[in-house]
């Protein structure tokens, strides 16, 4: 049998969020490792630069390659800096993995104006200013691949009325950058992530909300962090060279049912 080649053999990539919140290991965190393991160069972005470096820890334990920036990805001058320090750093940019997210519970009673401008900014304006940068030497270099972290909250009535206008606005935004820059040989799509477990839900989530979430999902089984790494891997691979636009729920199954699903108050006002 023929070995494998590392599947982003030779590719530099950008992950937003490459740390995790908590111990364990959230979507950023593995999505950056799994890019590692597959032969990336990754820049690990993240607002602490302790949580970055836990990652960058780890994929130095492996014999990978990154190196860490800090950025706080709401202002638009660090997005451009952190695009340039890549470029410093590696020398060309082919990936960008917009992870970086917050929660926020409620719905819009509950919100208040500073709270709307906090998520708008965090979930919205970091992933445009991030994707400017990058397009921007993404034309230069002749293409590209960003993908982008949405949530099936966008796509379902889950009771976290702030989070899942931030998701669909992501979607939205994915369809059209990948319209826009499909003649820059730019691919831009999208990964809905479902009630996996990770850091992010794993404070405040009982041992019976979490069979709750496993029972409701077709697969019956629960997601990780993991499955949306690998999923991100593939678009961001040149096996989706023909992919672009695409939104791809990795949910078990969930917003393919009409089951009655879990209401999200797992999710905590954080950083
Ligand atoms: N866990 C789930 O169940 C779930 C479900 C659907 C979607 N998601 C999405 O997955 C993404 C995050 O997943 P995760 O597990 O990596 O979360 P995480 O919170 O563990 O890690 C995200 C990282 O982003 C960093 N960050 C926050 N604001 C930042 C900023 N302004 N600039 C730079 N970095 C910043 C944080 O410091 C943190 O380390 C989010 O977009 C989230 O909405 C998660």
């Amino acid at each position: 049998m023929t070995e494998r080649k590392p599947r982003l053999e030779g590719k530099v990539a950008i992950v937003t969020g490459a740390g995790s919140r908590g111990p364990g290991t959230g979507n950023g965190k593995a999505t950056a490792i799994l890019f590692a393991r597959e032969g990336a160069k990754v820049m690990l972005v993240d607002l602490f630069k302790e949580r970055a470096l836990e990652t960058h820890r780890i994929i130095r334990e492996e014999k990978g390659e990154s190196a860490v920036f800090e950025a706080d990805l709401t202002k638009e001058s660090q997005a451009r800096e952190m695009v340039e320090y890549a470029i410093a750093q590696y020398g060309r940019l082919d990936i960008l993995h917009n992870n970086v997210g917050i929660g926020m519970p409620g719905s819009v009673l509950d919100m208040t104006e500073e709270d709307w401008d906090r998520i708008l900014a965090v979930n919205v304006k970091s992933l445009a200013f991030s994707s400017k940068y990058a397009i921007l030497e993404m034309m230069e270099s002749g293409g590209g691949s960003i993908i982008n972290i949405s949530s099936i909250a966008a796509m379902r009535g889950l009771g976290i009325a702030a989070y899942a206008l931030t998701k669909g606005g992501i979607i939205a935004l994915t369809r059209t950058m990948a319209v826009q820059h499909a003649k820059d040989n730019i691919r831009v799509n999208c990964i809905a992530p479902g009630t996996v477990y990770t850091p992010m839900v794993a404070e405040g989530l009982t041992e019976e909300g979490r069979a709750l979430r496993r029972d409701s999902v077709p697969l019956g089984t629960e997601g990780t962090a993991w499955d949306i790494g690998w999923a991100a891997v593939y678009l961001a691979s040149d096996e989706a060279r023909w992919v672009t636009g695409v939104v791809l729920p990795v949910d078990g199954g969930l917003t393919i049912t009409t089951e009655p699903t879990v209401t999200r108050s797992d999710f905590v006002k954080q950083q």
